[in-house]
């Protein structure tokens, strides 16, 4: 099964959690390719069995230009704008090819209320064509720049062989 991880990160944390998703899903014998959401090419996507797609939460869903630059106050000024996120990348994801599965994750803050981006990212990947293999997992950072916190990154790696076995089974509409 061939595997794409395509992430966001501004402080390193998402990186981290898709690194070892990756892991996870090679363990479970897939081959696997992680990359940034700059490097994610049409084509790259178009050729997944499986494609993973982890943002950070800003402002309790995906980013946005103004909240990139708020994570990068001292590159861009307070209200600059830093790249595409994921949310810019999702718009241009090809249609789904038959029998091409996803999976969304997110990392966000410990608080009940602080919101989750990978809800957002499940439905755009949806709305794409992709059937879930998984519900959208939310990996929690300690504070906004990290670190994740303990057990996180385990739990990440567990939740990327499941992903793939997931993946094996059939499709439910
Ligand atoms: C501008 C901004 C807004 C944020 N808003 C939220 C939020 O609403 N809920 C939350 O759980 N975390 C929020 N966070 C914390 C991020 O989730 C955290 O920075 C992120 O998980 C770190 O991942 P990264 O290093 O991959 O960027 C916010 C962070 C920034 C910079």
């Amino acid at each position: 099964m061939d595997v794409v991880v395509v992430y966001e990160t501004h402080f390193g944390q998402t990186r981290a959690v898709a690194l070892e998703v990756a892991e996870g899903a090679r363990s479970a014998g897939a081959a696997v390719s992680v990359v940034t959401v700059d490097a994610a090419s049409p084509d790259l996507v178009a050729g997944a069995d499986l494609l993973v797609v982890g943002a950070p939460t800003h402002a309790e869903g995906m980013s946005r230009p103004r909240t990139r630059g708020w994570a990068h106050p001292q590159t861009v000024g307070t209200h600059g704008d830093v790249g595409d996120g994921v949310r810019e990348w999702l718009h241009g994801v090809p249609a789904s090819g038959a029998g091409q599965r996803a999976a969304a994750f997110d990392t966000r803050l410990p608080f009940a209320m602080a919101g989750g981006a990978a809800r957002g990212v499940a439905r755009a990947l949806r709305a794409h064509g992709f059937a879930l293999a998984v519900e959208p997992e939310g990996f929690v950072v300690v504070d906004i720049d990290g670190p994740l916190q303990k057990g996180e990154l385990a739990r990440a790696r567990s939740w990327g062989a499941a992903l793939v076995r997931a993946a094996a089974a059939p499709a439910t509409p």
